[in-house]
């Protein structure tokens, strides 16, 4: 029989018991049994990120100019995440609600831009064969026609193919860092020089890559250029809820950032009104198409505690470079 709504309201703390019965048949998460989905670190840990969420819970970030603390929270992560990624003071973004919509913003993005700028009517985008299911759920969402880049024999996207993929209705590049099925880093500098040469913007996704990596070069890791230091990046997606140690659930907060060259935030339409850093943007564009409703302040307080509070074991003098705005980095 369906579900009904209970006929008399029941104690809270029933209603509580009753919710830890429904993890039984999860997996075990908390003690290594899940690769991925999930990134815990432990109890201790939980229970912060549960207390900094649950302060703010009652707040919506549908209107920011009325949440001020909402506000404040994305402003402080999107800048200290664009210094983390190399940004210049001009990268502007968003918190999204998970690393999907930071990727169908991105499409969406340059396909409006291929349109208003070069008058693209059947835009395209190259995606190497690797690329996460959310670009291809993103060209379903916006009629972008998929151009796949095979893989050289060493599982890496095959660059030397990628010029002849590029078209004039070419709306995008993308790259990622790394990709989600073998964990490879693509060649993003090469793939930023064919995107310079052809007017095209490149899109790198490091929704897996974007709080890990930054920490493996800091820690002395040798690894190639992926981010805002190579020129021809001109967007960048970074997961919090995965290796940022940000809240999971139903409302995650990962970001996209974009260079102001690429996508300015310039729509006139009316409409309600969505800040982002440095700049004020109006929907649609990549201000917010859909703005979150949750606070972001788990995520927030989560790389001030979980990346940074054991900053003596990493180099502190990257960790301050790459981010003096985080509490526990000065
Ligand atoms: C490389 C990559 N991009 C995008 C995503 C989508 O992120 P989300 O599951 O938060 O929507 C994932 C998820 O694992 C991913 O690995």
């Amino acid at each position: 029989m369906a579900h009904k709504l209970p006929a008399r309201g029941r104690p809270a703390a029933e209603v509580l018991a009753d919710l830890k019965t429904f993890s039984s048949a999860d997996p075990d998460y908390r003690h290594g049994r899940l690769w991925s989905l999930a990134y815990y670190q432990d109890e201790d840990y939980a229970a912060f990120l549960g207390e900094a969420y649950s302060a703010f819970a009652g707040a919506n970030g549908l209107n920011p100019t009325v949440f001020k603390s909402l506000k404040r929270f994305e402003n402080e992560i999107i800048e200290a995440t664009a210094a983390l990624l190399h940004g210049t003071p001009e990268v502007c973004g968003v918190v999204t609600s998970g690393g999907t919509e930071s990727c169908l913003l991105a499409v969406k993005t340059y396909r409006d831009r291929a349109r208003q700028v070069r008058g693209v009517s059947r835009p395209e985008m190259i995606l190497p064969v690797t690329a996460h299911v959310a670009w291809f759920k993103a060209s379903e969402y916006f009629d972008v026609k998929v151009r796949l880049l095979p893989l050289d024999k060493h599982l890496r996207a095959d660059v030397a193919q990628l010029e002849r993929l590029i078209n004039r209705n070419t709306v995008m590049i993308l790259g990622s860092a790394p990709e989600y099925p073998h964990g490879t880093i693509d060649p993003i500098e090469a793939f930023a020089e064919l995107a310079l040469k052809h007017g095209v913007p490149l899109h790198v996704d490091a929704c897996v890559g974007g709080f890990i990596l930054p920490f493996m070069a800091m820690n002395g890791r040798k690894l190639p250029l992926w981010d805002y230091r190579v020129p021809g990046v001109t967007s960048i997606s970074a997961d919090l809820h995965k290796y940022g140690y940000a809240a999971k659930g139903p409302r995650p907060s990962p970001t996209a950032t974009w260079t102001s060259s690429s996508t300015r935030c310039s729509s006139t339409r009316t409409g309600p009104v969505a800040s982002s850093p440095r700049r004020r943007c109006w929907a649609p564009g990549p201000g917010a198409p859909t703005r979150r409703r949750g606070p972001p302040c788990s995520t927030w307080a989560s790389p001030a505690t979980a990346i940074w509070r054991d900053a003596p074991s990493r180099p502190s003098t990257g960790c301050e470079k790459a981010s003096g705005r985080f509490p526990g980095c000065t």
